[in-house]
């Protein structure tokens, strides 16, 4: 009792205490928290291509924020779309009740991709659309009498979120290592980069098809009737910019289609234009059967994610329930939250009034182009390129992987662009708005910071 009161008063004398400068109480995520708080970048303002921060600098967005705000900051249609919402109706449960911009995101969501991949399941994340995605993957096959398909395959170096399902079948060691031992039957196919054999290359490596091979080797180890699913990046992006090689993803999708295996390909990133095409199964001309995506779906503005299921799976689910029982018992209190689903009509507005799919498609070869004049700088050892995707990779600090990376990263922000840093690699994705004057400030700004680290 004596305690519970101590704790209350306590409460009682902090909880209106204004701490406005005080940095300590947000355990920041993916951060060093004591770095960052020992010398803090903060922005308070972003309105197009640009943020400001709080001493009032601008700093171009060479990364769409985190690859998601890919129609520029401060989109007057998603802000006052997402005001009349909020004042309308502010929340409607999503289970056993419905409302009607739901369903029509999902429609228009379905709508940009081809036939047959047609309904859609709204998360509120990529992370949550990817332990979404494997669920639907292993209820699937089990609806369908195949229940001994439990193994989930992912791919070294791959990123799928951070919920356990996306660790686990995830391939980048730090967000695995700490975490215990997540799921049970996961295997990896290995990452398709070869600095050796695909240096330099320009859009998809000639590399490296036959690394897809792999996939048989999992399945004649584990057997095809034990294999839900496969989940890849058709370009993997957070472990440093990998493209896939030529013909790769298209011979993932035979293999799967020879044993039965799901294909899931995460969009997190390639979703909605990134690579000037609606999605990665377009640009790459290869159909997976869930797809899962997010950032885009909303230009990032109201957190919002979905898995884009085919019409098999979908029919699956419906054809083996019971009449009027529930197909898939799984979903969020905020599924098709009713201001995200304003947030993403509008900007689905925004990508097609202003064409801005065609217009990443216009400017990669400028893109490409000045993403490669960087060949030859202090420190760089490699540069791909896909779409409005840039990745320039550095020498590591001998003894100190990532130091270089993220000295560079910050240095580029203080010259006034924001970057994206995974370990030694740079990598850059512009919102869609962008021009070419600011792509060459992009690369300017790099190779000067670069030239000036060590
Ligand atoms: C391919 C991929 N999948 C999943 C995620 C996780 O998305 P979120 O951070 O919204 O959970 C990301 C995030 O960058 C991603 O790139």
């Amino acid at each position: 009792m004596a305690t519970q009161s101590a704790a209350s008063k306590t409460f009682e004398a902090t909880q209106f205490k204004p701490t406005p400068n005080n940095l300590e109480a947000f355990f920041m995520p993916f951060t060093s928290n004591r770095a960052f708080k020992a010398k803090p970048r903060l922005f308070v303002k972003a309105e197009g291509m640009h943020y400001t921060t709080i001493e009032g600098r601008k700093v171009l967005d060479a990364s769409a924020g985190l690859w998601c705000m890919n129609c520029g900051h401060g989109r007057k249609e998603i802000s006052e779309a997402v005001a009349r919402q909020i004042a309308e109706m502010d929340y409607a449960p999503p289970f056993n009740m419905g409302h009607p911009s739901s369903f029509e995101l999902a429609s228009r969501v379905a709508a940009l991709l081809p036939a047959g991949l047609d309904h859609v399941f709204f998360t509120n994340s990529g992370s949550e659309s990817v332990d979404s995605a494997l669920k639907i993957a292993l209820a699937y096959h089990r609806a369908r009498g195949q229940g001994t398909r439990q193994k989930l395959i992912g791919r070294d170096r791959g990123y799928h979120g951070v919920g356990f399902g996306g660790i686990s079948v995830g391939g980048m060691v730090n967000n695995r290592k700490w975490f215990g031992n997540a799921l049970n039957g996961v295997d990896h196919l290995p990452h398709t980069y070869n600095r050796q054999e695909m240096a330099y290359s320009k859009g998809m490596p000639t590399w490296g098809t036959h690394l897809a091979d792999e996939l048989e080797k999992l399945v004649a180890l584990h057997d095809a009737s034990n294999i839900a699913a496969v989940i890849v990046e058709p370009v993997a992006c957070s472990t440093g910019v990998l493209v896939p090689p030529q013909g790769y993803l298209q011979k993932l999708r035979e293999i799967c289609t020879k044993h039965g295996i799901l294909l899931i390909f995460d969009e997190v990133i390639t979703g909605f234009g990134r690579l000037g095409a609606s999605f990665a199964t377009e640009y790459f001309g290869v159909k997976p059967d869930l797809i899962t995506c997010a950032k885009g779906l909303t230009n990032g503005s109201i957190p919002m994610g979905a898995v884009i299921v085919s019409k098999d799976i979908y029919d699956t689910f419906m054809g083996s329930a019971a009449e009027g029982a529930i197909e898939l018992f799984h979903g969020y209190t905020y599924s098709a939250h009713p201001v995200a689903c304003a947030a993403g009509l509008a900007a689905l507005d925004i990508y097609k009034n202003e064409g801005l799919f065609d217009r990443v498609k216009e400017l990669s070869p400028y893109w490409e182009q000045a993403i490669h004049s960087l060949k030859g700088t202090k420190h760089i050892v490699d540069l791909r390129n896909i779409g409005l995707i840039g990745a320039v990779e550095l020498e590591p600090r001998a003894g100190k992987p990532g130091a270089r990376g993220q000295e560079a990263f910050i240095a580029a922000y203080e010259a006034g662009v924001l970057t994206r840093v995974t370990g030694d690699t740079i990598a850059m994705s512009p919102p869609f708005i962008v021009e070419k004057s600011q792509i060459d400030q992009m690369v300017t700004t790099l190779r000067d910071v670069l030239n000036k680290i060590d």
